[in-house]
């Protein structure tokens, strides 16, 4: 067997290794300049408390983001990790293509953010921007995928997350497939955080049926729900 091919076939084996050096042959955020992309860390629920209590509840050593837009809640989870002193990398799983709702200009600005280029959008680079602005590039990882590829990747790699926070698709069908795809890649005592519980229906819908197909407890509020393999995380998070 050539060097080159033994080196590409033991990729799910190597626990040890960060996605960051799995995934990116270079580092993603060389040679891009943060003052040409804007500060505006823009986001919906980014900053909510739940995601540092189970942070610093589950101090763990990876967490899976879906859905990250410009990088709010990601850097939010990172200075929460750094905070802590944990050994951690959060992996940002996004297209940066944006949804229905900020094609649709469902909310202001949200059109404008996606930062089309030749029709295609740039909203990747305000997110990278934001990472280097605020000094996190060494614990977020990019993976610019659809949700639905990064997770047969990261299933391919049998890599394990301790953290999922869900927050891409807000209809039903792809919520509903990322809550299975995220959930089954969780570690023992991992747990899945979602976004928009409760305010965006087909999310509710997606969580709520997800739950009860799998017979877990689900604990929420409008804005976000939580479904923890672990014992006595909901409780000590406030939900
Ligand atoms: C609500 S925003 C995320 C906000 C972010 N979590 C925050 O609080 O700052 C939703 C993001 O999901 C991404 N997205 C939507 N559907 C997706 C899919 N199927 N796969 C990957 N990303 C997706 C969009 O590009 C968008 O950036």
């Amino acid at each position: 067997m050539s060097g080159s091919t033994a080196s590409r076939l033991p990729l799910g084996n190597q626990m040890t290794q960060t996605l960051r050096e799995i995934l990116h042959s270079v580092s993603p955020y060389d040679e891009i300049d943060p003052e040409a992309w804007p500060d505006d860390l823009q986001g919906w629920g980014s900053d909510h408390p739940v995601l540092g209590a189970a942070i610093e509840k589950l101090r763990p050593k990876r967490i899976v983001e879906v859905g990250s837009w410009k990088g709010r809640s990601a850097i939010n989870m990172a200075r929460i990790v750094r905070s802590l002193g944990l050994e951690c990398e959060i992996v940002c799983v996004d297209t940066w293509l944006g949804s229905p709702e900020h094609w649709l200009r469902a909310g202001p600005g949200w059109y404008e953010s996606l930062a089309l280029k030749n029709g295609y959008p740039q909203l990747y680079y305000t997110f990278m921007g934001n990472v280097i602005r605020h000094g996190f590039q060494d614990i977020i990882t990019p993976m610019p995928m659809t949700s639905e590829s990064a997770a047969a990747v990261l299933r391919h790699l049998k890599v394990t997350f301790d953290i999922a926070y869900i927050d891409a698709a807000h209809e039903y069908a792809p919520a509903k497939r990322d809550f299975v795809a995220y959930w089954d890649l969780l570690s023992e005592n991992g747990a899945m955080i979602g976004d928009d519980y409760i305010i965006w229906p087909g999310v509710t819908q997606a969580a709520n049926e997800f739950a009860l197909e799998r017979q877990l407890k689900i604990v929420g509020e409008p804005g976000k729900f939580v479904v923890s393999k672990g014992s006595g995380l909901t409780p000590a998070i406030g939900l």
